[in-house]
């Protein structure tokens, strides 16, 4: 693992609103940075103490416009951001769904750990089974997450908010803290590229409680938000003058 200090972080995110309240705190102003203007990739760019932060959301779709959730435009994002800026580290941070059986509040925020799976690509054929959950690897931040004090965990991505029992059962043999829906795709990309990778995910919703995530998304998605903010802000402060390998212990 490359020695060096970090000097350049790019943030993914997918949502516009789970992106604004930390680029307003850090007064990030927004550049094309070299990003393909046909893509719809949004870049917000600051020094803050010695490291470069990009922070890419995902813009709008263009026959839609809402924000471009989920894996294809992450993937596309991740490639896009790994080619064109050259990170030496990439975060996915977002909101995501949690299990109150695992010890979730609304509000508690994961780093990933291990590897991330997708929960809704089941292909019952030898090879493409395991292909399908794909298991793309998470850099080691447990040193990070011990010392913010933040919970760890394998992070779950599929193309659903909606609850769906068949999700259920690939989270549950993962025992995956968080379901969501981008963070397996850029794990994919960085993966492929050998990008260091690992995500924050901060709870909206308690998916084994009795109620619909979409409305409990919408309910709690600004405290949710408020504490990936206030955590992501702490995680660029912890990087400062730090290399890859001091995130792990
Ligand atoms: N993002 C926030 N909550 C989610 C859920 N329950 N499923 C998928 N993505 C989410």
């Amino acid at each position: 693992m490359p020695n060096n200090t970090l000097q350049h972080v790019v943030i993914l995110m997918a949502m516009q609103g789970e992106a604004s309240p930390f680029i307003e705190h850090f007064q990030m102003p927004e550049h094309s940075s070299g990003l393909s203007p046909a893509l719809p990739f949004r870049c917000f760019q600051k020094t803050i103490g010695g490291i470069k932060v990009s922070l890419l959301t995902s813009g709008l779709d263009k026959q839609h416009q809402v924000d471009n959730i989920g894996c294809e435009p992450a993937t596309l994002m991740a490639h896009e951001a790994i080619n064109k800026l050259a990170p030496d580290l990439l975060i996915s941070a977002g909101t995501a769904g949690g299990f109150s059986a695992k010890g979730a509040q609304i509000g508690t925020v994961y780093a990933s750990e291990k590897y991330f799976i997708f929960h809704d690509r089941l292909v019952p054929m030898p090879g493409f089974d395991q292909a399908g959950e794909g298991c793309y690897p998470s850099l080691n931040v447990n040193q990070l997450a011990a010392d913010l004090k933040l919970e760890t965990g394998i992070v779950s991505s599929g193309s659903s908010l909606e609850k769906n029992v068949k999700d259920a059962r690939v989270i549950d043999k993962h025992s995956a803290v968080a379901k969501e829906m981008e963070a397996a795709a850029i794990a994919w990309v960085a993966n492929l590229y050998g990008a260091p990778f690992f995500a924050l995910k901060s709870i909206t919703n308690l998916v084994d409680e009795d109620n619909q995530s979409e409305t409990e998304f919408v309910k709690h998605f600004d405290v949710a938000v408020a504490q990936l903010t206030e955590k992501l802000i702490s995680v660029v402060d912890y990087l400062q003058h730090k290399t890859l390998s001091d995130l792990s212990n």
